[in-house]
This record gives C-alpha cells, sequence and structure tokens, in this order.
C-alpha cells in the first residue's frame, strides 16, 4: 500500500493509550460511577466491569508488548489512590507501582496520566475545581503519586483534556451531565482557571518527585476550519475552547496532541457535516488528517521549544478496514508534519482496547476487541499492523 516512509525520530514513542476509568471497572468511589447510577443523568450504560484491567493489565501489556509497541499511555485512578479526603491507599499505590515495573519488564515505557476525567466523589461533593483549596487538593495528591512515578517513568501528564473539563463543567451548570458532543458548547470559565492552576502546581509538584520527568497536559483539538470570511469568529470559537490551555503548557516539556475529527465554523458557528458525510459510531465526521491540523495549529500557538506529542488519534468503527485506512491517513499526515521539522516526539493511538466510552461500550476505538463476558481480548488486525511499525520504526506515506 506505502511505498515510501519516514523514519522514526530518536526516541519516538510508539504506542496505545488507555484511561483508568475506561477499563478497569469497578472504579466504584469515582464521580462517574455516581453519575452512570443516577438515572437523571441519562446516561446510556455504566461502566461495570469495563475490561476488567485493574486485574487484567498483565495481559494487556503483554499483548501490546508483543505486538511491537514500546510505550504504553495509562492513567491512576485519584478515586482509589485518595478515597477518602486526605487517606491515601498505600495498597492502590503500590498497585500502579507494579504496572509501571510490569510495563518496563515488558520493554514499554509507561507515560502516566494522574487524572483522566474523574475525580473522587468526595471531591466532587466539596464543591470541584473551583471550590476554595481545590488546587491544593490536587497538587497534594499528586505528591502522593511519588512512589508511582518518581523511577522509570519518563514523561507524566497531569490532567487529560482540561478543556473537555471547562466544558463539561459548563454543561453541568446548564443541567446537562452526559459527555459532549464534537464542536463543543461553551466551556465554563471559573473551571478553565482552576484547571490551569491545578495543572501549574501538579508541574512543580512532579517537578520536586523527579526532576528528570518529563511533565506535560494533553488538549482535544477539534481542528476549527474557518469558512472564507468567518475566520475572526472561528478564532473567538477556538480561544476559550482549545488554545488558551496550549497557551497555558508554555514552559512544560511537552504537550500532548489529541484530535479525532474536525468541525467548520462559519459565520454563525459550527457548522454540521454535510449529510452524506461518512461517519463513525461516535458521529463524529470521518477525517482522518485532522491529527496533522492539530499539530500544526498547536505547534503555532504555543511556539517555538515545546515539543509534541500524539497522545491519543483514532476511530470509533466496527470495520477494522475503516480503522486502517483512518490510521494510514492519519500517520501520513503526522509524517508530513516531520517532514516540515515539527518536533513530533511520539504517536500513541485511542485506544488499546475497546473500552467504555463515556457512557457506552459501543463506540470501539480499540485495536483490540475485550469480550464482555470473560474479557478475553483478541488483537484486531489493525492492532498487528500498526504495532509492526515500532519493529520497522517508520512511519507509512500514501
Ligand atoms: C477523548 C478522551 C478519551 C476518549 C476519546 C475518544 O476525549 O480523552 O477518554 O473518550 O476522546
Amino acid at each position: 500500500m506505502t511505498t515510501r516512509t519516514t523514519p522514526f525520530p530518536e526516541g519516538f514513542l510508539w504506542g496505545a493509550s488507555t484511561a483508568a476509568h475506561q477499563i478497569e471497572g469497578n472504579n466504584t468511589n469515582s464521580d462517574w460511577w455516581r453519575k452512570e447510577h443516577d438515572p437523571a443523568a441519562g446516561i446510556q450504560e455504566p461502566s461495570l466491569d469495563a475490561c476488567d484491567s485493574y486485574h487484567r493489565w498483565e495481559q494487556d501489556m503483554d499483548l501490546l508488548a508483543s505486538l511491537g509497541f514500546t510505550d504504553y499511555r495509562f492513567s491512576v485512578e485519584w478515586a482509589r489512590i485518595e478515597p477518602a479526603r486526605g487517606h491515601f491507599s498505600q495498597a492502590e499505590i503500590a498497585h500502579y507501582r507494579r504496572m509501571v515495573e510490569g510495563a518496563l519488564a515488558r520493554g514499554l515505557r509507561p507515560m502516566v496520566t494522574l487524572h483522566h476525567f474523574t475525580v473522587p466523589r468526595w471531591f466532587e461533593d466539596f464543591g470541584g475545581w473551583t471550590a476554595e483549596g481545590a488546587v491544593e487538593l490536587f497538587a497534594r495528591y499528586v505528591e502522593e503519586c511519588a512512589p508511582i512515578i518518581a523511577e522509570g517513568v519518563r514523561h507524566v501528564c497531569t490532567i487529560n483534556e482540561p478543556n473537555m473539563i471547562a466544558v463539561m463543567a459548563g454543561l453541568a451548570k446548564s443541567g446537562d451531565r452526559g459527555f459532549p458532543p464534537a464542536g463543543l458548547p461553551t466551556p465554563d470559565e471559573e473551571t478553565t482557571h482552576a484547571v490551569i492552576a491545578a495543572h501549574h502546581a501538579a508541574v512543580k509538584a512532579v517537578r520536586g518527585i523527579n526532576a528528570d520527568i518529563r511533565v506535560g497536559w494533553t488538549i482535544a483539538n477539534q481542528v476549527y476550519q474557518s469558512l472564507p470570511g468567518a475566520e475572526d469568529v472561528t478564532a473567538a470559537y477556538r480561544h476559550p475552547r482549545e488554545d488558551v490551555f496550549i497557551e497555558a503548557a508554555r514552559g512544560d516539556d511537552w504537550i500532548g496532541v489529541q484530535s479525532y475529527t474536525r468541525t467548520k465554523i462559519g459565520p454563525e458557528g459550527p457548522i454540521p457535516a454535510p449529510a452524506d458525510a461518512e461517519r463513525t459510531l461516535t458521529q463524529w465526521e470521518y477525517y482522518p488528517t485532522a491529527v496533522g491540523d492539530a499539530l500544526r495549529h498547536t505547534a503555532e500557538v504555543a511556539g517555538p521549544g515545546l515539543p509534541l506529542i500524539v497522545t491519543e488519534n483514532g476511530i470509533a468503527t466496527a470495520d477494522d478496514t475503516r480503522r486502517v485506512d483512518y490510521y494510514t491517513g492519519a500517520l501520513d499526515a503526522v509524517a508530513a508534519c516531520l517532514d516540515d521539522s515539527l518536533d513530533i516526539q511520539g504517536y500513541l493511538a485511542w485506544s488499546a482496547l475497546d473500552n467504555y466510552e463515556w457512557g457506552t461500550f459501543k463506540a470501539t476505538f480499540g485495536l483490540i476487541s475485550v469480550d464482555p463476558v470473560t474479557f478475553e481480548r483478541t488483537a484486531k488486525p489493525s492492532a498487528a499492523w500498526l504495532g509492526a511499525m515500532g519493529r520497522s520504526r517508520a512511519l507509512p506515506r500514501v
């Protein structure tokens, strides 16, 4: 299919990403678990056992390593580590440390996310991100994660998609507690300020744990494309939803770029994709080259000196040949960015497993399928195809 390749730069990360709540199962002490069981929240289905990765993480890592991946991004769960305010579970900290060591033993470099959407119930009851003292509470939790990340972890993500957190807070204020659609409603400004402050406090805490850790955060990129004449509207739309979070990453060691589709903006705001456009299981427009636009835009806003890592990119589909097609287009766009000298230091696909996609198991993003009853894992053809690039250390060009 491909005739040309672009070699990976030295040390390039090549892997897949997951998030604790989406794969572990029985994360009963988190705000999301509560929401999933609240009929008023209108969540389609609860996470329950998810992929049972809390018990089966070794199988997940064995598979990823055997497929050829060299990196694995996973998150640790605040609600398990600090089940009650100020009480830290040494058993859970030891559990996540075993995961770090298990990854290293398999030749997978762990990238650890400290916060991926879920918070402990007590933190939600306390008032969440905008409550007085929230930033300090998050920073204390990060400090308590020291035994997990102090050795052998090169990359730490403080907070996943802070822009989605701010959008979800905005939705919650308007009475909607679900997961936001692409295009993104208005983020809550107070939450934006709070998560930026929490990120900066966490960066400091991580550097205090080990100054060699490379710390950053990961931003949801919607790839806003302006229709002719709507450039100002687009910029004004994008700034509070994306750019403000990219700007806040200046001074970090890297920034995570996460993209799936695009959003066109006209003079009145977002324009839905045409009725005949191909759509994925999440109803997002099939648009594989989005990641290239997201990388270029992030580099432009962040300015020089901030390396980029694609920390999520993928497609929800039941047809694995469309997944290979999507990744082919996406990686061609990444390779073109590398050829243009963008400082891209890794590519982590979303997602390692078919998992709990914030309300449903039907949106299958996984390279590996999971039997809902036996939890047996089966690598899809796309997983073998993508993993093999880790061995050849080259990206396809189409
Ligand atoms: C991102 C989230 C991730 C997953 C993908 C599809 O917004 O970070 O958990 O849900 O989208």
